[in-house]
């Protein structure tokens, strides 16, 4: 490299013209030699993912052949400048099988979506690697063992949903540095320990599903802070005590379940004034005593 820009430096007065021309072609084949290693790393990666499916009783997967370019397999969405898959999606495949650590190379997905399948182990940590993902649907599966560590580098999340696993261990604090959900979704999994005062840093969220896990101890009061939230619902956990003020001043809110655990006290009486677009209140199966809050009425 250096030899050759010494013999640029002694040629540059005579060849201006000709130094252009070798610059950018240069800079071309640069960018072709990376664009193909790219477009091969999705192909072998969707390969891998193939490759750990032990049922496909459907034939789901058939076209994932070299008969037809991989951007052309069912379930596969490429971005038109670069080839790159972008979408990925499996859902209701009737697959079984476990995900393929390869998933964490298609680093241009922006959805992943293999809802309603029966994939099994762990979720890799690699799917932390997909830093342009917004939507991650896994919900109605059989992933065991806990959240992925690296799930936080999915830094562009929308949609976070578990749904129906079997996906135990704590709910991370660290959660809350996914500052663009939309949606978390953990419900009917085995998510013991409490749930995370830092959930209530996430201003976007306009969903927050937690109901059927093992969930303990209080609600934190910072929920209280998602002044977006739509849905807040924890029913079927074990979560006790009062619930804080701040809850039923979340004005936004039109779901608002907690029936089935071991909450205590009672309902303020303004709640009807305070949460104006409920259409669901569901807190029955716990210790709440006193009244009715006759201002319900007012949540038209
Ligand atoms: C990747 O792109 C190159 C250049 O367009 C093309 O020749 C090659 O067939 C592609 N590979 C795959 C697996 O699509
Ligand atoms: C490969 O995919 C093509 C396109 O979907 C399909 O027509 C063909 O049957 C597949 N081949 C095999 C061996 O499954
Ligand atoms: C975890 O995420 C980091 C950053 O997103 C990434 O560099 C690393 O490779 C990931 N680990 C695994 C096992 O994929
Ligand atoms: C999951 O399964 C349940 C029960 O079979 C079903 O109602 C639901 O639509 C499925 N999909 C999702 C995304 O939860
Ligand atoms: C919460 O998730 C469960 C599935 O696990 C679903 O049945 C329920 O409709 C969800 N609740 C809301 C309010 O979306
Ligand atoms: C959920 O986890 C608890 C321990 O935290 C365990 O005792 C229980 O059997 C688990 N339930 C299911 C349905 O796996
Ligand atoms: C919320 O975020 C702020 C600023 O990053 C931080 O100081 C605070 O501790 C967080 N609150 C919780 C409950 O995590
Ligand atoms: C509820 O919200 C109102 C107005 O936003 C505020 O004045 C009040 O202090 C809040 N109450 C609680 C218990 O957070
Ligand atoms: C209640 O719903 C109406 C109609 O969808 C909406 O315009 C209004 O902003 C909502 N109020 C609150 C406090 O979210």
């Amino acid at each position: 490299m250096a030899y050759e820009r010494k013999n640029f430096r002694l040629a540059s007065s005579s060849c201006f013209l000709f130094c252009t021309l070798f610059h950018i072609f240069i800079t071309a084949s640069a960018a072709a030699i990376h664009f193909e290693t790219s477009n091969e790393t999705d192909y072998q990666s969707l390969l891998d993912i193939k490759g750990l499916i032990q049922g496909d009783p459907f034939q789901a997967l058939s076209s994932w052949n070299d008969s037809i370019h991989f951007c052309d397999w069912r379930g596969v969405t490429c971005g038109l400048l670069h080839q790159r898959v972008t979408v990925l999606n499996m859902s209701s495949f009737y697959l079984v099988g476990s995900l393929s650590p390869s998933v964490g190379n298609l680093t241009f997905l922006r959805e992943l979506n293999i809802q309603d399948n029966d994939f099994h182990g762990m979720i890799p940590e690699e799917v932390g690697r997909l830093f342009r993902l917004q939507y991650l649907r896994f919900a109605n599966n059989s992933f065991e063992g806990e959240l992925p560590l690296n799930i936080t580098g999915c830094s562009e999340l929308s949609i976070l949903d578990l749904r129906g696993n079997r996906l135990i261990g704590g709910i991370r604090d660290d959660l809350s540095t996914l500052s663009k959900l939309y949606a978390l979704s953990l419900s009917r999994n085995n998510f013991s320990g409490s749930i995370p005062p830092s959930l209530g840093n996430i201003s976007s969220l306009q969903i927050l599903n937690m109901s059927r896990n093992n969930l303990g101890g209080n609600i934190p009061a910072e929920i209280g802070w998602l002044s977006n939230l739509h849905v807040l619902e924890l029913s079927s956990n074990r979560l006790l005590g009062a619930v804080s003020p701040q809850l039923y001043n979340i004005s936004t809110l039109q779901i608002f379940s907690i029936t089935n655990n071991l909450l205590s006290g009672q309902f303020p009486a303004t709640v009807g004034l305070t949460l104006p677009n409920l259409t669901l209140f569901l807190a029955d199966l716990n210790q709440f005593f006193g009244s009715i809050p006759t201002t319900l009425a007012n949540a038209s």
